[in-house]
């Protein structure tokens, strides 16, 4: 999982074929994006006449005074210079205010696109996906992935502009004032640019490894807390205590490293700019002293020369903004160009009601590259019937409702529902018709209400409740502070098992789908809790073709048929009396169960 975190150690900071992929995200806010680059140049244009505006104040009233000594008339010239100046700075500032804004609302407005496009097409995905793809790296992909892509929109591409254009400008005005002056600040100036692309390069290492030992910091809180039962459990806090410690302390070695180099960064850009302001000062000295040039000119020389070293050093820093931008962009299209394997036909065969009548012909499953877990299964089941099916853990049980649901296609026979094979069937349709009732249910944040009828407007509150009713859930929720309006929290862990159980089978009766599956929690279960189950499934199970993976007897109870899985094969069927008269494995089982 950390690998996928780390960083490319090369990556381009421009890649064309990445950039003409993002230039669609940007299109929507273009006229905004102009807009700044638009402030930008005013920004540019304010900061050429502060200068300017001083060189005047020094060369002409402040020079006449000395001259003349009239110094009433000179305060008023300056007066008035002061107030352009003060003017000038108002705007300048009003120009920045209002480019930031901007920005920052087309940087944002750009990563939330992003984001809710990665997002729609994760869950578009098939299952085999997210086997393959441990959550910590889906998640870095939808927020620091696409967080470093904002950096680029928001102060990566304007800034660049922006520095390009005043570098190339300030040179320009430079030479205009005074050519000699500017050749000698500029023999200095590719020194800078070297020392600060230099640094950079070792800081992005430095950043590299920071990032790399972050992400190991989270993975590792990740699991530490998602199995702290287990870690107090078995006493293990000290080893994991100690794990933390080392790789703590790794983190924080990475940041040293960086600060120093950091520390070390700015002195030496100090020293080169400090050498080619020392020249500038030499030579302008010397030819102020000659009458050449006049002080007011020098000021602005010098103040403009200022201009020059914030953009050079930015530059280098944006380098590296662009660099993890690719990167960053490189993965994010990575996730938007995967397909689901499972793909809807083009023409699926409509399945408005569907009967619920099941074959397995022939069914030869595994997961991903690994080895056969269904072979051959073959079993058919009319509709409204009630089938259990009985197996070992690893058996293949869940399996068969993963193909069922066509979360997963097979490697060789057919998955059929109503006759037909489910490829030609939209899968959304499909699943309409299958409600599940899972070993470990899966509750959303948001209130029980909306659990069960899962936001499905077109459900009133009032089937729900009849739902709940039917199923038994509704004393508990009844009980709680705010009935069907509680708020349920972190994955339902403020509930049990059983009543998980029960909001679920609630949800079956308000969708009334046509088939419905259990895949029943070998976790053990009062007494209690197992009536208030029973019961549900009872109600639950009316006018519905029925796969129940039960490992209670009580359960087999309900079934017509039952179906026994071995290593992946189907190897008994028939009823309860049938099979324990076979003398076989389900008998075995039985003898086990009854002790
Ligand atoms: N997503 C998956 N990726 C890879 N292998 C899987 C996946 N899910 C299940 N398996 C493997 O497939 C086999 C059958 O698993 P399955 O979940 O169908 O068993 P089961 O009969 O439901 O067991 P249990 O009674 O414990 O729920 C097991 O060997 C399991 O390790
Ligand atoms: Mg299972």
């Amino acid at each position: 999982m950390t690998t996928s975190l780390e960083e490319p150690i090369h990556g381009k900071a421009y890649d064309a074929r990445l950039v003409r992929r993002l230039i669609p995200f940007a299109r929507p806010y273009r006229r905004r994006f102009a807009g700044s680059i638009a402030l930008l140049l005013g920004m540019f244009a304010a900061d050429l006449v502060i200068p300017y505006v001083i060189r005047l104040g020094v060369d002409g009233p402040i020079a006449d005074a000395r001259a003349d000594g009239d110094v009433g008339s000179a305060l008023r010239e300056l007066g008035g210079l002061v107030a352009i100046l003060g003017a000038v700075a108002a705007i300048r500032l009003a120009l920045q205010l209002g480019q930031l804004l901007v920005m920052t609302q087309v940087g944002q407005s750009i990563l939330h696109d992003l984001r809710l496009k990665a997002f729609s097409h994760l869950q578009s995905l098939s299952l085999s996906y997210f086997d393959r793809n441990p959550v910590g790296r889906l998640v870095t992909r939808v927020t620091n992935d696409i967080e470093t892509l904002n950096e680029l929109f928001t102060s990566g591409v304007s800034v660049v502009f922006y520095d390009l254009v005043k570098i190339v400008g300030v040179i320009v005005v430079l030479l205009f004032i005074e050519p000699r002056l500017t050749g000698v600040a500029l023999i200095g100036l590719p020194i800078l640019v070297v020392v600060s692309f230099a640094f950079r390069n070792h800081a992005r290492h430095a950043y590299r490894e920071i990032r790399t030992r972050v992400s190991r910091l989270n993975a590792f809180l990740q699991e530490c807390f998602q199995g702290m039962r287990v870690v107090q459990l078995f006493n293990q806090e000290r080893r994991v205590l100690e794990r933390f410690d080392g790789i703590n302390a790794e983190h924080r070695k990475a940041h040293v490293r960086a600060h120093l180099n950091w520390s070390l960064f700015f002195p030496s850009i100090d020293l080169v700019s400090t050498a080619i302001l020392a020249a500038v000062v030499w030579y302008s000295g010397l030819a102020i002293v000659d009458g050449e040039i006049q002080f007011g000119l020098f000021l602005q020389f010098w103040m403009m020369l200022g201009y020059l070293f914030d953009p050079i050093r930015e530059l280098s820093e944006k380098y590296n903004v662009f660099q993890s931008a690719m990167a960053s962009a490189e993965r994010v299209f990575g996730l938007l160009d995967e397909r689901s394997e499972i793909e809807a036909p083009e023409k699926p065969v409509p399945l408005e009601a569907a009967r619920g009548a099941i074959e397995f012909d022939q069914v030869t499953f595994g997961y991903g590259e690994g080895p056969d877990v269904l072979r051959d299964v073959s079993f058919r089941i009319a509709p409204g019937e009630k089938i259990a099916i009985v197996g070992a853990t690893g058996a293949g049980k869940t399996t068969i409702i993963n193909l069922l649901g066509r979360y997963y296609d097979v490697r060789s026979g057919h998955v059929r529902v109503d006759g037909h094979d489910v490829r030609q069937l939209d899968p959304r349709a499909l699943r309409r018709q299958i409600g599940l009732v899972l070993q470990d249910v899966f509750l959303f944040p948001g209130d029980i209400l909306e659990n069960i009828r899962l936001g499905d407007a077109g459900i009133s509150e009032e089937r729900v409740h009849e739902a709940a009713r039917l199923v038994g859930a509704d004393r508990f929720i009844e009980g709680l502070p705010d009935g069907y309006r509680s708020e349920v929290r972190e994955r339902g862990a403020t509930q049990s098992v059983g009543e998980k159980q029960l909001i679920a089978f609630a949800r079956v009766l308000t969708f009334d789908p046509a088939i419905l599956v259990l895949d029943e929690a070998t976790a053990h279960i009062d007494p209690e809790t197992e009536r208030l189950l029973q019961r549900a499934l009872e109600k639950t199970l009316t006018g519905r073709t029925a796969i129940l993976i039960a490992h209670r007897l009580a359960t087999i109870r309900h079934a017509d048929r039952i179906l026994v899985f071995h290593h992946g094969q189907l190897r008994e069927a028939g009823t309860h009396e049938e099979l324990v008269e076979q003398r076989g494995l389900y008998h075995r089982l039985h003898l086990l169960q009854s002790g």
